[in-house]
């Protein structure tokens, strides 16, 4: 079978994953303070760092705050970006040369594997195949999170994917992440163009994401009709309005107050 893998030479820049190193501290915490029979040596993984590690040394201080002693390896494609970022290597800080078939030793199971921002130009039907390969590495009850971010990390999606716990094969889709941090105001549209690849070009009618959008939509022309026009209010509105009319739209108060919607319907994301 032809490599998953597609040379991209995207960027990155420092903090444009910091909402998503928030979500997973405060919403997988126990998942990233595990220390249990295998867990103990589960890494984090972060696949296509970029040009600089930045993220991937972000996320380690982070999850560190967590589990001092947690294990992290940045994997990049690109060689000479690979090799550049062993200036920031420590004992527990590796970085390594790979792509989608991930440099891992047998004797380092995946945590959490993280994939930001890779998918862009890859044909989304490939995009099970790149879900199930890398979830193959995580222990079970392991999250993937797969996504797309704009340059900032203003504008953030992800599917979160759930390796089930008996068995190998296509990982759960338990859900998907939304995150604005309002510097572009609010419209649920804002996150059309930064859908995780596979969603991107399937809101239009007939498709679920469609639906989806929709009813995010017709709840937030709901909450800006009845005065909440600042984008951090008619936000956490139009989610409230969201989980009345869609099923498995989260309305933890952090989340709303912080920029993040999160769909975890029951049964999972289906499409
Ligand atoms: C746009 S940068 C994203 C950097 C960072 N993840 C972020 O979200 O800002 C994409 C990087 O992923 C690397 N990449 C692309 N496909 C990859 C793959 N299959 N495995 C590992 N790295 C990959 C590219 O070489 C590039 O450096």
């Amino acid at each position: 079978m032809a490599s998953l893998d597609t040379k991209t030479r995207g960027r990155t820049s420092r903090g444009r994953l910091r909402a998503l190193d928030a979500y997973l501290c405060r919403c997988e915490r126990p998942l990233l303070e595990r220390n249990e029979g295998p867990w103990a040596h589960a890494v984090f993984v972060d696949v296509g760092f970029g040009e600089h590690p930045w993220t991937t040394l972000e996320s380690a201080q982070a999850f560190r705050a967590l589990n001092p002693e947690l294990t992290v390896v940045g994997v990049e494609l690109d060689a000479e970006r690979a090799a550049a970022a062993q200036a920031d290597a420590d004992a527990r800080t590796h970085f390594r040369q790979g792509g989608f078939e991930l440099p891992l030793r047998a004797d380092e199971p995946a945590r959490l594997v993280r994939a930001m921002n890779l998918l862009r130009q890859g044909a989304p039907e490939r995009v099970p195949e790149v879900h199930r390969t890398l979830a193959g590495y995580l222990l079970p009850s392991g999250l993937l999170v797969e996504g797309s971010a704009d340059a900032t990390g203003a504008v953030l999606s992800a599917h979160l994917l759930r390796r089930a716990s008996d068995a190998a094969g296509m990982p759960f889709r338990e859900g998907l992440l939304f995150y604005t941090d309002f510097s572009h105001g609010f419209a649920p549209v804002l996150f059309r163009d930064w859908l995780p690849r596979d969603l991107r070009r399937r809101v239009r009618p007939g498709e679920p994401i469609h639906d989806f959008f929709a009813a995010w939509s017709a709840a937030w022309q709901q909450a800006r009709a009845a005065g909440h026009v600042r984008p951090p209010d008619a936000f956490r509105e139009a989610a409230c309005g969201l989980a009345t009319r869609v099923d498995g739209v989260e309305t933890d108060p952090w989340l709303l107050s912080h920029g993040y919607v999160v769909w975890r319907p029951k049964g999972g994301v289906c499409f």
